[in-house]
C-alpha cells in the first residue's frame, strides 16, 4: 500500500497546487502520474545526490526473499501533513488527455524529454530514479499490474528478542556470505571462504570468515535440525544401493579410533574409474562423511544443472579450486591423506563457485538435482549422509580457523593493502581490524558455549589485547577529540571512525563479557563501557538528517561526507535495534526510529 499512499497524498497536493478540479484517472495515466508524484516527492524532500545507486551483492538473495514478506506495509507518513489519503484508488481518475512532448530544463543545466497534459508535467521515471536515487519496479499480481516506488532498496531485519552470547547473531540468519561474488569458494582444506575483495588472488579475510560462521550458526538456530538421508553407515553397512562392480572391494571393519564399525573400501584411484558409487535423485545438496583415505583417492558428487551433468571432485591437492569442462576440483590438501577427515560440503554452492570460474559457460544454478556420490581409493568411511544443510559443520570449521590462525598479538592479520582513501587513509598488509577481533570473539564464544572446549574461550580472551593498542602502534584503538576511545574497523592514521565496524566490535566485547570471570571480565567490561560511552557521545555525528554517514572522514580529514548506502544504513538500524536491547538508554530507541523513517523518505525537521 506504500505507493498508493504516496500517490494519493500527492494527488491531493496537486489538486490544490494546480487547481485541476476533480481528477479522473485511468490505468494508462497511472504510470505518468506516478512519475510526476515521484518527481514531486523527490523534489520536495530529497536533495540532489551523486552516489552511484547501484545495489550491492551483500545479501541480495535475502533482499529478494524478504521483499515478499510485506515489510512495506509498515510505512508511515504522519509527519508529512497529509490529511486524507484513504480514498480508494479507483475513485482517482483523470480524463484521458492530450499529452504532448515538452522539454524539461533541470536547474538550468541540462534537459530531459518530458510530457505535458494541460498544467501537468510528467518526467521519465528512468531520469527520476537516477537523479534522486530512488527505486521502482512493475509488480504484477494475478493480472493486476502496478508500479511500486521506494526510497530505499534495502530491508531492515530484526535482531533476536533476547541478546545472548549463545543466541543468533544480530540478524545474520539473513546473510548468505558464500553466495557473494567476492567469495571465490569455500576451501575444502579448512572449510572457510576465501575472499577476492581487494586482492584478486584471494586472501583469508577474518571478517568474512566470522560472518560465514555467525550466519550459519544463526541459520541453524532458526531452521533447527536438518532433513537427512543416511547413505552409508559402518554399523549398518547395507551396501544394497551402492554399485560395487569390478575392482571394488568393500568390507565392514571395527575401527579403534571411532570405536565403531566403519566401511573399508578399495578401488582404483583414477577419476576415470567408476569407484564406489551410489545413484541418487535428490534435491538436498549437503554431503557429509567421516573418512580416512590412505591412497590418492577422492570423493565426487555428480549433479545435473541446466540439463547438463557436472562432477565436483574433492582431491588430494593444494589447489583450492579449478575446473576443466564440466569437472570442478576442490583441493583437500596434499598432507591430509592417512588422516581422519570430517567432510561436510554444500555441493550446490561448490558447483556454483566452479561455474563462476572462467572455464565454464554455465553461470548459474537452474533445475539442479544431485545424481550420485562416488568414493575412490583405499580407505575407511563412516556416516555418509545427505542433508538439507550442514550449518554447524561450517560454523565449527570457521571457529577452528580462528583458533589455528591467531597470532601472538591475539590478532588475525589481514594480508592485503586496504586503501580507504588512496594516499590519505591506507593500510599495509598485516593490519588488524577491531571488527575482525570482535566478530572473532562472537564466533569463538559461541563455539565455546556449544562445545565446552576451553581452547575457543582462550582465543576469544586473547583477541582483547589489540583493543588496548593504538592504531599508530599497530593496534585498533583510536581516540576522538582526545576524549573518546574508538575501536577501528580500519585503523588508519588519521582515523576513519567507521560506525558499523565499531558497533560490531562492541557486540564481540559484549558476548565475551557474558562468559568470563575475574581478570578478563574486568578488562572486557572496561573496554565495553568505554566503547559504549563513546558511541553515545558520537552516535548523532553519523545522522545526516535523511540518512547516515558510514564514517567520519568529513571530520577527521575534511573531505566530503561518506554517506552510508542503504544496505549499510540498514545495518546501522539493525545494530541500533540490538543496542536498544543491550543498553537502557532512550538515545538508541529514539535514534533508530528516525533512521527507519529516513528509509521512507521522511527527513528530520528543518528550521
Ligand atoms: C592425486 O590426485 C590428484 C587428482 O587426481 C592429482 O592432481 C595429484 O597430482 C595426485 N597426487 C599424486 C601425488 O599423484
Ligand atoms: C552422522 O552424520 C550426521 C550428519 O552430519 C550427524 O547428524 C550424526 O550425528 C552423525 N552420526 C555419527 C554417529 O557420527
Amino acid at each position: 500500500m506504500h505507493f498508493f499512499m504516496v500517490w494519493q497524498r500527492y494527488a491531493e497536493m496537486l489538486k490544490k497546487l494546480y487547481s485541476v478540479g476533480t481528477m479522473r484517472f485511468n490505468r494508462r495515466s497511472l504510470l505518468f502520474l506516478l512519475v510526476l508524484c515521484t518527481f514531486m516527492i523527490c523534489f520536495s524532500f530529497w536533495s540532489r545526490c551523486v552516489l552511484n545507486p547501484e545495489p550491492v551483492d551483500m545479501n541480495r538473495k535475502q533482499m529478494v526473499d524478504v521483499a515478499t514478506e510485506g515489510d512495506f506495509a509498515d510505512v508511515r507518513f504522519v509527519n508529512r501533513g497529509a490529511k486524507n489519503y484513504n480514498m480508494p484508488v479507483n475513485e482517482m481518475e483523470i480524463p484521458s488527455a492530450n499529452v504532448q512532448d515538452m522539454e524539461c530544463e533541470i536547474n538550468k543545466e541540462y534537459s530531459v524529454q518530458c510530457k505535458r497534459d494541460d498544467n501537468e508535467v510528467y518526467m521519465p521515471f528512468s531520469f527520476i530514479q537516477k537523479y534522486f536515487e530512488v527505486y521502482g519496479e512493475f509488480q504484477n499480481t494475478d493480472g493486476y499490474e502496478k508500479f511500486e516506488f521506494a526510497h530505499s532498496y534495502s530491508e531492515v531485519h530484526q535482531p533476536p528478542d533476547v541478546i545472548s552470547p549463545e543466541g543468533a547473531f544480530m540478524s545474520f540468519e539473513h546473510y548468505n556470505v558464500e553466495i557473494r561474488k567476492r567469495v571465490k569458494c569455500i576451501t575444502a582444506i579448512e572449510g572457510v571462504p576465501i575472499s577476492t575483495q581487494w586482492e584478486p588472488a584471494g586472501h583469508y579475510y577474518p571478517i568474512q570468515i566470522a560472518q560465514f560462521a555467525l550466519s550459519h550458526y544463526s541459520k541453524y538456530l532458526r531452521e533447527g535440525e536438518p532433513e537427512t538421508v543416511s547413505l552409508l553407515d559402518g554399523s549398518n553397512s547395507d551396501l544394497g544401493a551402492w554399485l560395487t562392480g569390478v575392482n571394488v572391494k568393500v568390507t565392514s571393519v571395527w575401527n579403534q579410533v571411532r570405536s565403531s564399525r566403519v566401511v573399508e573400501f578399495q578401488t582404483p584411484d583414477a577419476l576415470s574409474n567408476p569407484g564406489l558409487y551410489i545413484h541418487l535423485k535428490e534435491s538436498i545438496y549437503a554431503l557429509s562423511m567421516d573418512l580416512k583415505i590412505v591412497s590418492n583417492g577422492s570423493i565426487s558428487v555428480t549433479l545435473k544443472n541446466d540439463g547438463a551433468t557436472f562432477h565436483v571432485h574433492y582431491v588430494f591437492s593444494n589447489t583450492l579450486i579449478t575446473c576443466d569442462g564440466k569437472n570442478i576440483y576442490y583441493g583437500l590438501g596434499v598432507d591430509r591423506q592417512d588422516e581422519w577427515i570430517h567432510f561436510a560440503r554444500d555441493a550446490d554452492m561448490d558447483l556454483l563457485k566452479g561455474l563462476m570460474l572462467k572455464c565454464s559457460k554455465y553461470k548459474k544454478l537452474n533445475g539442479l538435482s544431485l545424481l550420485g556420490v562416488t568414493i575412490r581409493g583405499h580407505g575407511v568411511v563412516d556416516n555418509v549422509t545427505l542433508s538439507s544443510a550442514v550449518h554447524m559443520d561450517h560454523f565449527f570449521d570457521a571457529a577452528n580457523w580462528f583458533v589455528n590462525h591467531q597470532d601472538r598479538r591475539g590478532g588475525w592479520p589481514i594480508m592485503v593493502t586496504r586503501k580507504l582513501i588512496a594516499g590519505v587513509m591506507e593500510l599495509q598488509p598485516g593490519w588488524y581490524s577491531a571488527m575482525a577481533q570482535g566478530h572473532g570473539m562472537s564466533t569463538l564464544v559461541r563455539a565455546y558455549l556449544k562445545s565446552k572446549k576451553s581452547v575457543y574461550l582462550r582465543a576469544a580472551i586473547n583477541a582483547l589485547k589489540l583493543f588496548e593498542i593504538s592504531s599508530a602502534q599497530g593496534g585498533v584503538k583510536a581516540r576522538f577529540a582526545n576524549s573518546y576511545d574508538w575501536y577501528e574497523e580500519y585503523p588508519t592514521t588519521p582515523s576513519s571512525f567507521v560506525l558499523n565496524g565499531f558497533i560490531f566490535s562492541l557486540f564481540g566485547l559484549y558476548d565475551l563479557k557474558q562468559v568470563v570471570k575475574e581478570e578478563p571480565l574486568e578488562t572486557v567490561t572496561r573496554l565495553y563501557n568505554e566503547g559504549i560511552k563513546s558511541l553515545k557521545a558520537m552516535l548523532l555525528m553519523y545522522d545526516s538528517g535523511f540518512g547516515t554517514f558510514y564514517d567520519l572522514r568529513h571530520i577527521s580529514v575534511g573531505l566530503a561526507p561518506n554517506r552510508a548506502r542503504w544496505d549499510y544504513h540498514t545495518v546501522h538500524i539493525s545494530q541500533l535495534l540490538q543496542l536498544t536491547k543491550m543498553e537502557d538508554d532512550p538515545l538508541f530507541s529514539r535514534t533508530v526510529k528516525r533512521w527507519q523513517e529516513y528509509m521512507h523518505g521522511i527527513r528530520s525537521p528543518h528550521n
